[in-house]
């Protein structure tokens, strides 16, 4: 029976524990022997893998985070630890590996394929939405969920008091998860790293519509700008309005996983596993135009994702 062993990597995100549970409960439908391989590239390094069972995958389905953990590898870089990785998996005659995570993972799969020939799928997982070659990875819709509720929550107390709020919003180097909840929160104000921007347009923009009544401002600007706080000042000095900001954080990574991410995780958990089973080795899980597929390392790494441009265009709205 051939061994395959799943893993998870990198910053956790929803969907990872139904992608694992599906491509467990695939593998062994195709009378594969599925291992997992706890706390992602480090963990393989020092042997935490495990038989897959059903007692484990049981609780996957609508559990969020991880429950193989994960972890951000510096050791995998290293040669001498890819190798004590692959005794590992010498031992357990496990032939083929399964990695979810972001394109950093899916590079330190390559790099092991290239030392030892061991074949691998990636399954794009994290909630920056940044991997070129998928319209979707694991983790955005549960994530815009919980940044859409917060954003709620704040309007509430936002108008109760006739304030501007700044609200930033992860994604790394990436406006995804900004500018779609920017959009869809009806907020007044986006900025995002992929977007330009001009304060005095903005500013135009708010003193009409603070003369029609408007009490309350919502600004969502995205990590990768690095401008939460300069916002902020500015809305202090040029709203007329108290002014707070609030940063998001981990939360946007936590809690259970949407429908969306479930069925998402699922479909790149099989699929994942059945490219392996028929020899189709080294793809990349995708989402792109309505349809799945596995593409080439070489069509996501060191590619930049690039923002949908209708979602562009709507989050470009807010910027002047
Ligand atoms: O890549 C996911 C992400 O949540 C980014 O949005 C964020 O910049 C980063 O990870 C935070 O990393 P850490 O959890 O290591 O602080």
């Amino acid at each position: 029976m051939s061994g395959i062993a799943i893993m998870t990597s990198g910053g956790d995100a929803a969907g990872m524990n139904p992608a694992v549970m599906a491509a467990v409960n695939r593998a062994y439908q195709l009378g594969m022997n599925p291992y997992v391989i706890y706390d992602g590239l480090e963990g393989f390094i020092d042997g935490k893998i495990k038989k897959a069972t059903h007692e484990l995958t049981a609780e996957m389905a609508f559990r969020g985070g991880t429950l193989l953990r994960t972890s951000r590898s510096k050791r995998f870089y290293e040669k001498k630890y890819r190798e004590e990785a692959y005794n590992r998996l010498r031992k357990l005659g496990i032939e083929q590996l399964i990695i979810a995570g972001g394109d950093g993972s899916f590079r330190a799969l390559n790099d092991f394929f290239h030392d030892f020939e061991v074949p691998f799928a990636g399954i794009p997982a994290t909630i920056d939405n940044d991997i070129a070659g998928t319209d979707y990875c694991l983790g955005v819709d549960s994530a815009q969920n919980v940044i859409l509720s917060c954003i709620d929550a704040i309007r509430d107390t936002a108008m109760s008091h006739r304030r501007a709020f700044v609200i930033e919003t992860m994604g790394r180097d990436c406006g995804y998860l900004a500018m779609t909840t920017a959009i869809c929160s009806g907020a007044e104000i986006c900025i995002a790293p992929e977007l330009p921007y001009n304060l005095e347009d903005i500013g135009n923009r708010l003193h009409r519509r603070i003369r029609d009544g408007i009490g309350y401002i919502i600004a969502i600007a995205a990590e990768g700008t690095k401008k939460a706080g300069e916002l902020t000042q500015w809305l202090k000095e040029n709203s007329g309005m108290d002014t707070r900001l609030t940063v998001l954080g981990h939360i946007q990574r936590g809690g259970q996983p949407t429908m969306r991410d479930r069925l998402m995780g699922i479909r790149f958990g099989t699929n994942a596993v059945e490219c392996l089973h028929r020899g189709d080795i080294n793809r990349i899980m995708y989402y792109r135009d309505g349809e799945y597929g596995g593409c080439g390392l070489e069509n996501v790494a060191g590619k930049k994702y690039q923002v949908n441009q209708h979602i562009f265009n709507l989050a470009l709205a807010l910027t002047h």
